[in-house]
């Protein structure tokens, strides 16, 4: 499979995440403000497991969560396309992670832009999605930022229901 890598942005760039990543993915997916929609912060290991899918993920679909850097390596976070389920259907997903102390400098929106750019070059025509939690307003608002709308809910968990945000992105 062709392996595919946003371009680089004014401030950011992307790479494949690898094992040499695991102590900057570990502290990021450790964090519990970054990971308070999720079940719970993750382990080292469920970290080094985050890693390794998502270099299954590269292999299998030439895409993945990336690691996002700046321009002189300090880490970021992560943030790409994967394929995802809404309601028992696959759909393609941008997702991000920013770390705690570097948010609210539109980041998040900037990797995610290159990202929408990258499917609309290589991907398209698609829907593009981002599956958040519906007290997620930071999350909400880079998908709207992207100029996605609330488009379905993903019932698929009795536990909660995610709000599907998409947009339909068709060639250049
Ligand atoms: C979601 C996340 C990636 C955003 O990263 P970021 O780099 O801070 O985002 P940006 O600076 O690009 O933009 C954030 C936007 O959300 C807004 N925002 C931030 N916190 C908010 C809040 N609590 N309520 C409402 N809006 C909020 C910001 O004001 C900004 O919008 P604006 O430009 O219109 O002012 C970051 O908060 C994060 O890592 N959260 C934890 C992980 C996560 O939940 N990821 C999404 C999983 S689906």
């Amino acid at each position: 499979m062709r392996r595919l890598l946003p371009a680089p942005t004014d401030r950011l760039r992307f790479r494949e995440m690898s094992t040499d990543d695991l102590d900057a993915m570990a502290a990021l997916l450790g964090d519990p403000e970054v990971m308070a929609f999720y079940p719970a912060p993750k382990t080292r290991e469920e970290s080094r497991a985050w890693i390794e899918g998502n270099r299954e993920r590269y292999a299998e679909h030439g895409h993945g969560l990336w690691i996002v850097e700046t321009h002189d390596g300090g880490f970021v976070g992560d943030c790409g396309i994967t394929w995802q389920a809404v309601n028992g259907s696959p759909v393609l997903e941008v997702g991000y992670h920013v770390r705690r102390d570097l948010q609210g400098r539109g980041f998040a929106t900037e990797a995610a832009g290159a990202c929408l750019a990258l499917v609309k070059q290589e991907l398209s025509p698609t829907l593009l999605t981002a599956i958040v939690h519906p007290e997620n307003l930071a999350s909400r608002r880079v998908a709207e930022k992207l100029g996605m709308t609330h488009i379905d809910d993903d019932r698929a968990h009795p536990w909660i229901v995610r709000t599907v945000m998409g947009i339909t992105v068709q060639p250049a």
